[in-house]
């Protein structure tokens, strides 16, 4: 997991986003030090944790941002999204609410963000499959009307974490 003795060719900003608790810091927390927490507590501000991964024979430092989903504890918008170049926009599939959000995040990401940032829809929670709310054709074809790529995962069986990491960064790359 992350070899930080070599240098480093590139570094990229990424940035989690997505209604609270959908689980973007136990996702980041899987992704970055392969760690789950179940009590997971509300991100209050801004955290962030880095990964280095070669990427066609080239070492990528990617730097992960990580705020909260509640409008009160968000860190200030427009530093936040300052300089990323890739996001990874977050809904729990078994909260229909978290994934009709989705359209305002992506409303705040396109007026915040480089037009060109990599976008990755992502829907967490895969282990939770008998409490699904949110069909996988659903988020699929609003993922392709969008132009974004799109990925279930699981945080806590670690499914799919790091294959949604390494499309944002592949692409960005
Ligand atoms: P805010 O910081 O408030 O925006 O929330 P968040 O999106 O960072 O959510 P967080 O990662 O803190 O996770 C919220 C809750 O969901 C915690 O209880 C986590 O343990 C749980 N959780 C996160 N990912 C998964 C998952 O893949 N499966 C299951 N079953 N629970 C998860
Ligand atoms: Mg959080």
């Amino acid at each position: 997991y992350g070899d930080a003795s070599q240098k480093v060719d590139y570094v990229f900003k990424v940035v989690l986003i997505g209604d609270s608790a959908v689980g973007k810091s136990q996702i980041l927390s899987r992704y970055a030090r392969n760690e789950f927490n179940l009590d997971s507590k509300a991100t209050i501000g801004v955290e962030f944790q880095t990964r280095t991964m070669i990427i066609h024979h080239k070492s990528v430092k990617a730097q992960i941002w990580d705020t909260a989903g509640q409008e009160r504890y968000r860190a200030v918008t427009s530093a936040y999204y300052r300089g990323a170049v890739g996001a990874m926009l977050v809904y729990d599939i078994t909260k229909r609410q978290t994934f009709d959000h989705i359209p305002r995040w992506l409303e705040e990401l396109r007026a915040h963000a480089d037009k060109n940032i990599v976008i990755i829809l992502i829907g967490n929670k895969t282990d939770l499959e008998d409490q699904r709310a949110v069909p996988t054709e659903d988020a699929k074809e609003f993922a392709e009307k969008e132009g974004l790529f799109f990925l279930e995962t699981s945080a806590l069986e670690s499914t799919n974490v790091e294959e949604a990491f390494l499309t944002v960064l592949t692409e960005i790359f």
